[in-house]
């Protein structure tokens, strides 16, 4: 089978007991695309991989790969690649009997397997490792092993969950390149599910945000981090500062003039709707595009609650008046405003985010 056939979840749901865990979901995964699945802690993530690789039914709705209904198909006969968190290697098989497994079970015969086990191995850079056992491996050779046993099998869909999930930092960031450039490289429609923001953002084409078992925005990472529809998408995508302002005026064509809920400064907001004056709408914008400035500048006084130092930015948390929660910034700059100082701070129109939630807070 082709390598770059789309996928297609049409309106499946599933309940376990009380629990809803997937609404109606309609998700289409385009041909040899990368797609993130990001979400909180029992959003339905695993239980949507589950369902395409046949491990769960669901109660309504069907999964096709390509044209093909596969909805009823057992697990091995789906032709999918599935990496878990936790590998799921074989200890006492050699590295290279662990990736030979699926092919031995399709009945492939030994010299065919052992070629293409070298081959797989060489991809994924383990060429000297066919005939260690898996104790003897780092976590992140093993990681490999995990991805070059799936797709051995020459798979059209390969399913990620939280795959790095069991590598510290530096590692996993590597691997999260590694991973990338190899699916990339073999053009395999692939699915990734993680609650790590920073991981659906690097290594996928597009994210899918989910929440309480249904798919809430859906879009390239830049897309759904620049221009998040709620507050739970800016919020769950990295920090995002939430204001609560009343709309003043238009000033010209797509931006209008807004007083903050608890404060007198007008700030501007590019948008290109009719909002209503007097209105009450909700604004997210992201620490690295609040501007600080000096206090007699233009844009809301604050005062400086906090700094510190992250390596390549300084992160000031502020406080404004009669607002409860606090301000992020995040700024180059290399001299830091001590606590308690003044400041003020501004943002451009366009890196105001309009919500669409808008219910009052
Ligand atoms: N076999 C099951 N029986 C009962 N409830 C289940 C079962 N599998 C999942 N659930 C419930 O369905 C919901 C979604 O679970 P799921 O495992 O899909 O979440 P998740 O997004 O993968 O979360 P996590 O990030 O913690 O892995 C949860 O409330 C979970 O408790
Ligand atoms: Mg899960």
């Amino acid at each position: 089978m082709s390598l770059s056939v789309p996928l297609r979840l049409e309106g499946i749901s599933k309940r376990f007991g009380h629990v809803q865990a997937l609404k109606p979901l309609t998700l289409d995964v385009r041909g040899g695309e990368m797609l993130a699945l990001l979400g909180p802690s029992g959003c339905g993530k695993t239980t949507t991989l589950r369902i395409i690789a046949g491990f769960e039914t669901p109660d309504e709705g069907s999964v096709l790969i390509g044209e093909k209904d596969i909805t009823e198909l057992p697990p091995n006969k789906r032709s999918l690649g599935m990496v878990f968190q936790n590998y799921c290697l074989f200890p006492h098989l050699t590295v290279g009997e662990n990736v030979a497994f699926g092919l031995k079970m399709r009945g492939i015969p030994a010299a065919d397997r052992a070629k293409r086990v070298r081959a797989m191995l060489e991809l994924m850079r383990l060429g000297n490792f066919e005939e260690r056992t898996i104790h003897q491996l780092s976590g992140g050779q093993q990681q490999r092993v995990a991805l070059a046993r799936s797709l051995v099998t020459d798979p059209s869909l390969l399913l990620l969950d939280e795959p790095l999930g069991a590598l510290d930092k530096n590692l996993r960031e590597r691997m999260q390149f590694e991973l990338r450039e190899i699916q990339r490289r073999l053009g395999i429609t692939s699915i990734l599910v993680t609650h790590d923001q920073e991981e659906a953002l690097t290594m996928s084409d597009r994210v899918a945000v989910m929440e309480a078992g249904a798919i809430i925005q859906i879009g390239a990472p830049t897309e759904v981090y620049e221009r998040p529809h709620s507050q739970f998408v800016s919020e769950f995508l990295g920090t995002a500062n939430i204001f609560h302002a009343v709309v003043l005026r238009r000033v010209q064509q797509d931006m209008w003039a807004v007083r903050l809920e608890h404060g007198k400064a007008e700030m501007l907001i590019a948008c290109a709707a009719n909002l209503a004056s007097g209105g009450a709408v909700k604004i997210a914008v992201r620490p690295e595009r609040l501007k600080m400035d000096a206090p007699a500048g233009g844009g809301m006084p604050a005062m400086v609650r906090d700094v510190v130092f992250r390596g390549s930015y300084y992160a000031y948390e502020l406080s404004i008046a009669d607002q409860a929660s606090p301000i992020f910034v995040y700024t180059q700059a290399r001299k830091a405003i001590p606590a308690d100082g003044e400041v003020t701070i501004d943002w451009s129109p366009e890196s105001a985010i309009l919500l669409a939630d808008q219910a009052a807070p």
